[in-house]
C-alpha cells in the first residue's frame, strides 16, 4: 500500500488528481457482490476490479504500475487478509488509447487469470452493460471497495459500499469542478452527503447502476477525497464494449498452429 501511494504520488505530482477508498460507506453484506476482486501485491491491497468472465477481470489501467508477475487477483473476499482464492495474471491488456495521469483517459485494463474460476456463491462474474447508452444524469448507482475509510487512514478491513448519483457531465467539467479534465466517456459521481466518498484503494472497482451490470470503473478523484468540487470520476464501460469483446475473443483460444 505504502509503495503504491509513493508511486502514485510521484506519478500524479503536478495535478490535483489522486487515486481513490470509501469514506462514510457501510459494510457490504458478506459476498453480496461476488464479482468484486482485490488486486494485490505481496498481500497488500492496491485496487479493486470486477470479474467479467470465468477468467477475465476488468480494472483501471493506472492500477497496473507493477510487473504482473508480482501481482495477484484475490476473489471471493470480504475481509482483507482472510484466506481466499488467489490467482496469478496470465495476460494484461491495457486499453490501446490509455493515457496516464495527469490527463488520465481510457483508464481501463483487462486481466486474464491463470485459469478459470468455477462460479460459486462467493465468486460470480458481473454482466457487461446491454446496449451502448450512456448512464443518464441523476441515475442512482453504487460502488464498493476496500479503500481507506479515513484520510489519512487505513484501508477498510471488510468490503465497504456507497450509494452515489450521476452528476451532469458539463457541470462536472466546468471551471469550478474538474475544469476540462472530463472526457466524453467519463461519469462523474456524488454521494448524498459531503462526508462520503470513494478514496485511495477504491480505484478499479465497478460502479453498478443497473442491477447486475457494470456501468463504470472508478478512475480518479481528488487528493482530498471528500472535496466536493473534485467529485469521483469513473470510466463508462458501455462505450468500450467492442474493445472488451474483441480482447476476450482474441485471447480465449490458443493460437492456431
Ligand atoms: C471538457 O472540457 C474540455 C476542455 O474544454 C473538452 O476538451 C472536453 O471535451 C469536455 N468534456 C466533455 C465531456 O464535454
Ligand atoms: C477536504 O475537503 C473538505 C471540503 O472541501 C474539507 O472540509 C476537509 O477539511 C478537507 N480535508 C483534508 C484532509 O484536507
Amino acid at each position: 500500500m505504502l509503495l503504491l501511494l509513493v508511486v502514485l504520488e510521484a506519478l500524479w505530482a503536478g495535478g490535483n488528481t489522486f487515486e481513490t477508498h470509501i469514506i462514510g460507506g457501510r459494510e457490504a453484506v458478506p459476498h453480496s457482490r461476488p464479482y468484486m476482486v482485490s488486486l494485490q501485491k505481496s498481500g497488500s491491497h492496491l485496487c479493486g476490479g470486477v470479474l467479467l468472465h470465468q477468467n477475465w477481470v476488468l480494472t483501471a489501467a493506472h492500477c497496473l504500475t507493477q510487473p504482473t508477475q508480482q501481482l495477484r487477483l484475490v476473489l471471493g473476499l470480504h475481509v482483507l487478509g482472510d484466506p481466499s482464492l488467489t490467482c496469478r495474471i496470465r495476460k494484461m491488456v491495457l486499453h490501446p488509447k490509455y493515457k496516464p495521469a495527469p490527463h488520465l483517459e481510457n483508464d481501463l485494463a483487462l486481466l486474464k487469470l491463470d485459469g478459470k474460476v468455477k462460479p460459486s456463491k462467493k465468486i460470480r462474474p458481473l454482466d457487461l452493460p446491454r446496449g451502448r447508452q450512456a448512464v443518464a444524469t441523476g441515475t442512482r448507482c453504487s460502488l464498493a471497495g476496500w479503500g481507506q475509510t479515513h484520510q489519512p487512514g487505513n484501508l477498510a478491513r471488510a468490503l465497504q459500499e456507497l450509494d452515489l448519483r450521476v452528476l451532469d457531465t458539463s457541470m462536472c467539467n466546468n471551471s469550478r469542478f474538474w475544469h476540462g479534465d472530463i472526457s466524453p466517456h467519463m461519469i462523474c459521481l456524488a454521494a448524498d452527503s459531503k462526508s462520503q466518498a470513494p478514496c485511495k484503494g477504491d480505484s478499479g472497482g465497478p460502479v453498478v447502476c443497473r442491477r447486475g451490470q457494470v456501468a463504470g470503473i472508478l478512475s480518479f478523484s481528488s487528493e482530498n477525497c471528500t472535496n466536493i468540487f473534485k467529485p469521483p470520476v469513473a470510466v463508462a464501460v458501455a462505450p468500450y464494449m467492442s474493445w472488451i469483446k474483441n480482447t476476450l475473443r482474441h485471447n480465449s483460444s490458443p493460437p492456431s498452429p
